[in-house]
């Protein structure tokens, strides 16, 4: 049984089974951005959906929003980003590739995650002293540029276009989903019944200049997140941040992300924003079985809102009736909506081989994840009273299940098809369901087949599916 082993081998599985595309592909595509097939935005939609059931709709104390894109400049003046959310950049002068400064650097023993670009131009002198050259990892040439902070942050212009697109009327692109929180903690306090403690939820896109995006779908661009911020008096907030580690490791361990590929990665080096942070780590198979972040878990404290009421003017106090008026403090859970398909993709995959040496590629979803739950095969498609009776099962079928209706090849193959998209359950109709009205259903994972009547299978699916 194998899994995944290359990047390149997870992005080709997902291109050739309607997953995942390169964007613009008929244009020589387009770098670090990527569009979702229809098996992709079924999955990519699944899993958003079971994190909002299990973020929002499952509690009491969280409510969800969906603030802009693009929002006032001054949000990101406050949140720090305009002048903080750079990353190092170190240039190939000969073939002109591009590199994260403090990445480039790790090769020569430097940890410089997060340090000022002084700093790591320091640390290149005194490697040059040494007698080392720091090295283009793409060419090998020792022609590189000093190490130059790089903003992350994508501009745009909005509106009619009264002036060039210059940096005082340029908008940015939201960074970071939860500023659009932050923004609209007001208005939700003072529209909704939460009381503190509370969280504001919100699934969006996100964009990011990325130096260096290579992973696939792992560092693009453009990408989604799903946040969700906790607002808490100071006091306590350690034990949420603790008790939100928890419960966003549970997410994962519910979508069968088993607990040894999971870690925990304490930060040492903090964000602008942060006072504690610390990553959900997975053990992708197809990144080498490195641990890579998937989600942060950060302890923002009062950084946002007290920045958010001095840059706005606009008073961010919780009117407390059991004491003072105070500033509440944040704990943020902070997980990548496609950081998050890649994982349960690299973790669904297996290529198994069958008795006579043949092999067959399977997801092992969880069966709510699949992007189909059930499909239906008429058993021949040229006679009529068995077509017309599998169009049946699949109209009732479609009505309670993302159903799919595949008439094309052998049964053998159409198995093996909804095996790589990973439909749980497969129903074929036959000769003899003319004759006694039972189909055959077949498990994805056992491969058993069993005859179930066909007044009862939309029940016994249901059961398969909720199991
Ligand atoms: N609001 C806090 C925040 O944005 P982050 O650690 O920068 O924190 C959170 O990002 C999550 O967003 C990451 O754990 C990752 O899953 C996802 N993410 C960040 N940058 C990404 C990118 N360029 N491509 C895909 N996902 C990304």
């Amino acid at each position: 049984m194998t899994r995944f082993s290359t990047i390149s081998e997870i992005a080709s599985f997902c291109k050739e089974n309607g997953f995942v595309f390169p964007s613009s592909e008929i244009y020589g595509g387009f770098a670090a951005v990527y569009d979702y097939g229809p098996y992709g935005v079924e999955l990519k939609n699944n899993i958003a959906n079971w994190w909002w059931e299990t973020m929002v709709t499952t509690r009491r104390d969280t409510v969800g929003v969906d603030s802009g894109i693009c929002s006032a400049r001054r949000v990101w003046e406050a949140s720090g980003h305009a002048d903080n959310f750079d990353d190092p950049q170190i240039d190939c002068k000969k073939c002109k590739a591009r590199h994260r400064a403090d990445t480039l650097l790790e090769s020569y023993g430097l940890e410089l995650d997060k340090a000022p670009i002084d700093e790591i131009n320091q640390s290149v002198a005194e490697l040059r002293e040494k007698g080392v050259e720091v090295k283009c990892p793409a060419c090998g040439s020792t022609n590189l540029t000093p190490a130059r902070q790089f903003s992350l942050m994508v501009k745009t212009n909005l509106g009619a276009p009264t002036a060039e697109l210059s940096n005082e009327n340029a908008v940015f692109l939201r960074a970071e989903t939860c500023q659009g929180i932050f923004t609209n903690y007001l208005n939700v306090l003072n529209t909704s019944r939460v009381k503190i403690p509370f969280g504001i939820a919100q699934i969006g896109k996100a964009f990011r200049n990325e130096i260096v995006a290579r992973q696939f779908v792992f560092r693009t661009r453009e990408f989604e997140q799903m946040e969700m911020q906790y607002f808490t008096p100071e006091e306590g907030s350690r034990e949420l941040y603790d008790q939100w580690r928890e419960t966003r490791r549970n997410w994962f361990l519910d979508m069968g992300i088993p607990a040894e590929r999971l870690r925990f990665h304490e930060h040492a080096k903090l964000a602008h924003y942060a006072k504690a942070a610390s990553d959900i780590e997975y053990q992708f198979a197809c990144l080498g079985d490195d641990f890579q972040e998937i989600e942060g878990i950060h302890m923002r404290g009062d950084w946002d809102l007290s920045r958010h009421q001095e840059f706005s003017g606009t008073k961010m106090l919780y009117q407390n009736p059991h004491g003072p008026n105070f500033l509440p403090h944040v704990v943020e859970t902070s997980a990548g909506l496609n950081r998050a398909f890649l994982c349960v993709l690299d973790q669904a995959y297996r290529s198994e081989e069958l008795e006579g040496g043949k092999r067959r590629n399977v997801l092992k979803l969880h069966p709510r994840l699949s992007p189909v739950k059930v499909a239906v095969f008429p058993l021949v498609k040229n006679k009529a009273p068995i077509t017309e009776y599998a169009q049946k099962v699949f109209d009732d079928l479609s009505r309670k299940f993302a159903a799919e209706y595949d008439d094309h090849s052998n049964i053998g193959k159409r198995y093996r098809r909804q095996d790589e998209v990973g439909t749980p359950l497969c129903v074929t109709i036959d000769f003899d369901t003319l004759e006694n009205n039972e189909v055959t259903v077949r498990d994805r994972d056992t491969m058993e087949q069993v005859r179930v009547s066909a007044d009862s299978l939309r029940s016994f699916v249901e059961d398969k599916i909720a199991s």
